[in-house]
């Protein structure tokens, strides 16, 4: 990515505007219980600091819907960005408005400001489709976006997990910023360039790993890839849809009926493209969908009553093979119920493989969301080269998507 990031611009005495991906999954109590997206924006925050900048942030949590929230107040993130600062987090009860103008004025060098949570207001949601057919709406947008513009000499777009959403805060406050620096955060950057670079220029053999439950959601990230890669590994519930398309009998295993002839289409494309396509060769049945479940591996038909929940040991060992001379591998969605024990077998071992396949000089990108949680879960996230931030993020990426986001952003040189 030609884009400028945040360590090539001079910061010094400048209030730098940057927008993360402060979305952090919360417990019952409102209790953070995982700050790893916070943890991954601290390079470019500390590179603001550094340079003499003052810093406000800001970002969303959840999904509020227009309307203030108190379960979905930032306040818990103010807290921990606080403690893994080790300075005091200063924070703004709300995005717009004068307490927020009076806070961002007064801030001096070195100091952080968190907004509270964008999505308190709607405009932030708004889409610029919808805000294109209406005048009222749009005006909304961009006064909204006006007001928080305002407060920066400086843009910094570091909220990779929200890069596919066109929110006010990631598209309309850098269109209202046009003049000044408007850059890439450092998480941004190297997103970008393990998720798109790897694709445009992968070393040989390159192989993608495709779980998850729901094979609509990954049809075009297997258009997509179909004639970049050199092989696609197929596990997880969508498994079962294919199985359906070659007319086997799949028991009461998740299908989208509707997308059976696609699940054809594809292996056919696939064919012709000289992609070869792995699909599981034996599957972990149960009849129950709860943990330690009576469960059997069968290699044909699945009975009546039973349903898959993993891959079975020999596509375990088939995937693994496949996996440990691949030069570059990226994996979205896990091979089973993996948080189910002990039908987590299959997705473990693809993790192990995976983690191999990095330690003999492979480049592994693991996608955002349930992936990420299952290496993570199975401790090896510091065994691959990469596991994104970002869940819906990633997989629009690997379907070959562009987002304005980046693409209102200063080029390089
Ligand atoms: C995410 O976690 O998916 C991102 O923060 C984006 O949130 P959203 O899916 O609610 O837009
Ligand atoms: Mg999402």
């Amino acid at each position: 990515m030609a884009k400028m990031t945040i360590a090539d611009i001079d910061v010094t005495g400048k209030k730098v505007l940057m927008r993360c991906d402060f979305n952090v999954p919360l417990d019952e109590r409102g209790v953070i219980t995982s700050d790893d997206r916070i943890l991954k924006a601290l390079p470019a925050i500390r590179t603001v600091l550094d340079g003499g900048g003052s810093l406000i942030l800001m970002s969303h949590l959840g999904r509020p819907k227009g309307e203030r929230n108190v379960a979905m107040s930032l306040t818990p993130v103010a807290r921990r960005l606080s403690d893994v600062l080790g300075q005091e987090v200063l924070f703004a009860s709300d995005c717009v408005g004068p307490d927020v103008r009076a806070k961002a004025s007064a801030l001096r060098q070195g100091d952080v400001l968190l907004l509270e949570n964008l999505r308190f207001h709607k405009q932030e949601t708004l889409k610029d489709k919808e805000a294109a057919a209406d005048d009222q709406l749009r005006g909304a947008k961009d006064a909204f976006a006006r007001d928080i513009a305002e407060l920066a000499d400086v843009y910094v777009c570091e909220a990779f997990g929200t890069a596919h959403r066109d929110n006010a805060s990631m598209y309309t406050v850098p269109q209202m910023m046009a003049g000044k620096p408007r850059v890439a955060g450092l998480l941004l950057e190297k997103e970008i360039k393990f998720l798109s670079d790897t694709i445009a220029n992968p070393e040989r053999p390159f192989v993608a790993i495709l779980g998850g439950a729901k094979v609509s959601g990954k049809i075009r990230v297997i258009e997509n890839l179909l004639d970049k890669v050199d092989a696609i590994i197929i596990g997880g519930g969508m498994a079962y849809t294919f199985f359906k398309a070659q007319g086997r009998s799949i028991g009461k295993s998740i299908c989208e009926k509707a997308f059976v002839g696609q699940a054809n289409g594809l292996l056919e494309r696939a064919r012709e493209a000289g992609c070869e396509v792995l699909l599981p060769i034996d599957t972990v049945i149960a009849q129950d969908f709860k943990a330690h479940a009576e469960h059997r591996v069968i290699s044909g038909d699945i009975d009546e009553g039973w349903e898959g929940v993993d891959i079975g040991p020999q596509s375990r060992a088939l995937f693994a093979q496949k996996l440990q001379d691949a030069k570059t591998i990226v994996w979205n969605g896990p091979m089973g119920v993996f948080e189910l024990e002990p039908f987590d077998a299959g997705t473990k071992a693809v993790a192990e493989a995976v983690a191999q396949a990095t330690a003999n000089g492979a480049r592994t990108v693991v996608g955002g969301g349930d992936s990420a949680s299952a290496i993570k879960q199975m401790g090896l996230a510091d065994q691959v080269s990469h596991i994104s931030t970002g869940g819906g993020a990633s997989l629009e990426l690997l379907e070959g998507k562009r987002f304005k986001c980046l693409d209102i952003l200063d080029e390089k040189g």
